[in-house]
This record gives C-alpha cells, structure tokens and sequence, in this order.
C-alpha cells in the first residue's frame, strides 16, 4: 500500500487510504512521564463537582491516574492516589473521617495531604507513621468544582482568576460536568472550530425535524460568520473573533479565548445572544482527560441578566454530565437521535478514540484549529514565555475577552458587507483592549462607552 500522498488523492482510491497514520501523542497523550501529561500538569484542573463529594468518596480518573477525592468530615478536601500504599485496597471503600479517610481494609488513616495518621494493626510503636505517605495532591472548592494541582509542588502557580468569575455583579457561577469518550484535545479543539456552529448546529442534517424544537440553530448560528483568529498572552491564549450579520441593520460581533492549556471562555448561549447590546461570558470550559481516549468537559455555566437578559438558561439542568444548551452536548441520547440531530458529542466523539491529525485535510476553517496545536506544541517544548498579563494586577483578577456585542450597522452589498464585519470585529477587540491597564471594575465601563461611541459611529 503506498503512503504517498499523491496517489491517495484518487476517485475511487479506498485501497490506497486504508492505513491509519499514528496519533499525534505528544501533544494528545497526557499519562505520566508524557510531554503533555507534564504540560498540563503544571496548571490547576477540576477534577469532579463538589456535590460529587458526599459521606463516600468518589473514584475519579484524572489525566491516566486512578485517584480518590473526598471531602473529610472537617469539610476539607482531599485527592489521593487511589490504591492504599498499604497493600493496594481501592480508597473508594474507604470511610471519611473527620481528619482524612480510613482504608477499609486494616483501617491506616490518610490525612488529606497523604500524612499517615493511624495505623491500627501495627504495634504500638510502629515507626510506619513517621515515613510513609498515600500520594496526594493539593486541592480546593470554588463553586461547586474540585480543582487539584497534579504538577511538581515547586512549581504549583496561583490559581487564575479571571474577571468574569467575578463581573457583573451577581453572577452565579453554576457547575457542571459533561462525559466525553474521547480524547480531551478534541473537544478542546472544537471551541477554535467556530465555523461548525454555522453548520453542525444548523438544521442541515436533519430532515423533518423541527430546528428550534430540537435545539438547533438556537443561537442564530446559521449565517456563516467572518472569522478572525489571534494569538495572545506570549503565545499562551488565542483569541478569535466571528462577526455575523444578524439582520439588515445589526452586525453580531463574538470574541471567543482560549488560555492555554485547555481553558475557553465562550459567549452567550442564549438565543439572545445575537441581539444583547453587550455581555460577557456564559460559560467558562476546561477539557480534561480522563486517560488518552475519554475526557470530561467541566465548567461552569455563568448565570446572570446580562448574558441571558430573558431567564431562559436553567440551573436546574446543568450538574453531572448535564447542561442547559443546545442538544448533543452529552451522550445521553439513543443512537437514533444522535444521527437524526448530531449534536458536538457526535461529532467529536466519532473522530476516532485520539483524532488523527495526520489523516486530515485541513481547510481555511481549521486556521484555529491548527494554531491552537502550533501554540500548545511550542508550550510542550518549554518555548513558550510565560504570560505577563498574569503579572499584572488588576484587582487579582485576569481580564476576559470573551463577549458578545449587537452593533447597528446597516447592511452593505455583499463583499463590501464582509469587510464590514471583520472591521467591526476588529474595533470591538481593539475596544476590549484598550481597558487592559484598568481594573475590571472600570474596564467593563470603559468598554461599553466606548461601544456605545463605535454603535454611534456605525450608523
Ligand atoms: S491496604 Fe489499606 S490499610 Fe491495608
Ligand atoms: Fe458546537
């Protein structure tokens, strides 16, 4: 069989493309000892949702590593390595304690941070206590998820805190966790394939079946937006921005970022999102392995009148491999109805266990795509600075520039049109960026002044 690209590219040439090249496992295998796995193990990642964590504990898998997170009966929390370093007894049998849990087996006490504290069937004066410790890592709540760090402990950072966790005021920042059984790069990925929503989440597969119904096309997606893609933060963040003309006076401006390694920070998923004068993030994503083929999605969905101005999300639905939007966000569904209404969890779960890059055609859409794995190989292979804009101090919050903008700005003939909407993309970035040396408090005015002058300017 030829491996020559050439005679692949044949009508009727199924015999010559039968090969499946390698994955791509330095940048999508994440076990230990891997280049990635030691990547991202050096930035702090959920690891399971905090009602997760009852009187038992939770057997989690997180990055190739059978773990165990409990909440011990003084409300702190723990992530150990799971088999006991006893004999090897699962800490998923164990009983919390109100300092740590007790392996059931021959009852050794294991302190959040791995201490061993009791060690009932040893003599009295066993020394074990004193030199041996359960692996554990470091780990805390916020908002209903259960963040650890896997890393090397001297180089553990500061957890990021970015401003829309905390702005507007009352935001509600709501849980969730969606199962993937899949690679977690894919699922990354799909956030920096903006163009599938115009697609993917348009009614184009699905015959006879109602689109709003269904979910689909619920956000307006159907017009195909003017994508812009950009590198950011050193190199450690892409922003990219679609830019949709939503009706014949109104242009809608998205700005989308990825941090790296696997954070997004995604607009309005509302069907208000295309005519809100200005909002910030609704949903703030990390992807996370579980191992090399499956991943979770976990993240919270941010709850507040800007970015849903109608009520129309719902707390009620987002939680353990639940959320509120959109349909085929999690494997939920029978087999019928993923291919009647494919939804993200189709698609991407469907690109093989790892996807294969090197099987790709990849086309101008895939520009985010291909520089989010440019931008996370250099970062693999320590040539990416770190970020100054997390030395910067903006009320010990990082800005976010994920938003959604409605501009007025009438509609022009179509080429002409197009160049309209990437300008106007670009204005509403350059107006983002001008807040970047104000504390978020005042950016966020800042910002939407000076909207309010660009809407002016528009019209
Ligand atoms: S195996 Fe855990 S205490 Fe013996
Ligand atoms: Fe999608």
């Amino acid at each position: 069989m030829s491996s020559d690209r050439n005679v692949q590219q044949v009508a009727y040439g199924g015999y010559f493309k039968r090969e499946t090249p390698a994955p791509d496992l330095e940048i999508t295998a994440t076990d230990p000892g891997t280049p990635m796995g030691e990547y991202m193990r050096r930035f702090w990642q959920p690891v399971c949702l905090s009602v997760e964590l009852t009187d038992l504990p939770k057997s989690i898998r997180i990055m190739g590593e059978h773990l165990v997170a409990f909440r011990d009966r003084s409300g702190r929390v723990g992530v150990l390595h799971r088999n006991c370093s006893h004999r090897g007894t699962s800490l998923e049998f164990g009983i919390v304690q109100s300092r740590g849990i007790r392996c059931c087996y021959h009852g050794w006490v294991w302190d959040v941070d791995g201490r061993l504290l009791e060690t009932p069937a040893e003599p009295e004066d066993s020394k074990l206590k004193d030199r041996v410790f359960q692996g554990a890592y470091p780990a805390f709540e916020r908002d209903g998820l259960v963040f650890a760090y896997m890393g090397a402990p001297d180089q553990k950072p500061d957890f990021p805190v970015f401003d829309s966790y905390v702005y507007p005021k009352g935001t509600k920042l709501v849980p969730f966790s969606n199962v993937y059984p899949c690679n977690w790069m894919q699922v990354h990925e799909n956030i920096m394939d903006h163009m599938h929503t115009a697609l993917l989440h348009n009614n184009m597969t699905v015959a006879g079946v109602d689109a709003t119904e269904a979910g689909l096309n619920l956000l307006g997606f159907g017009d195909m937006p003017v994508m812009q893609w950009y590198e950011t933060r050193n190199g450690n963040a892409i922003i990219f921005i679609a830019s949709r003309r939503v009706a014949p006076e109104k242009v809608w401006v998205r700005i989308t970022e990825m941090y790296l390694p696997n954070i997004v920070h995604i607009g309005s998923l509302m069907p208000s999102a295309a005519s809100v004068r200005h909002a910030g993030v609704c949903l703030t994503r990390w992807h996370v392995p579980v191992d090399n083929t499956h991943s979770i999605i976990f993240g919270w969905r941010h709850f507040n009148d800007e970015v849903d101005p109608d009520h129309i999300g719902d707390e009620a639905k987002c939680g353990v491999d639940a959320i509120d939007f959109l349909v085929g966000q999690t494997g939920g569904r029978t087999y019928e109805e993923g291919q009647r209404a494919p939804g993200d969890w189709e698609a991407l779960c469907s690109q093989r266990p790892i996807a294969i890059h090197a099987a790709e055609t990849p086309g101008f859409s895939d520009t985010g795509v291909y520089l989010y794995r440019k931008l996370v190989r250099n970062a693999v292979r320590g040539k990416t600075p770190a970020d100054s804009t997390r030395v910067v101090n903006h009320g010990g919050n990082l800005h976010t520039y994920g938003q959604d903008s409605v501009l007025h700005a009438p509609e022009r003939p179509k080429k002409e049109d197009r160049a309209l909407l990437k300008q106007l993309g670009l204005k509403v970035l350059a107006i983002m960026k001008e807040g970047d040396a104000l504390p978020s408090r005042k950016r966020d005015a800042h910002i939407r002044k000076r909207l309010d002058e660009l809407d002016g300017g528009a019209r």
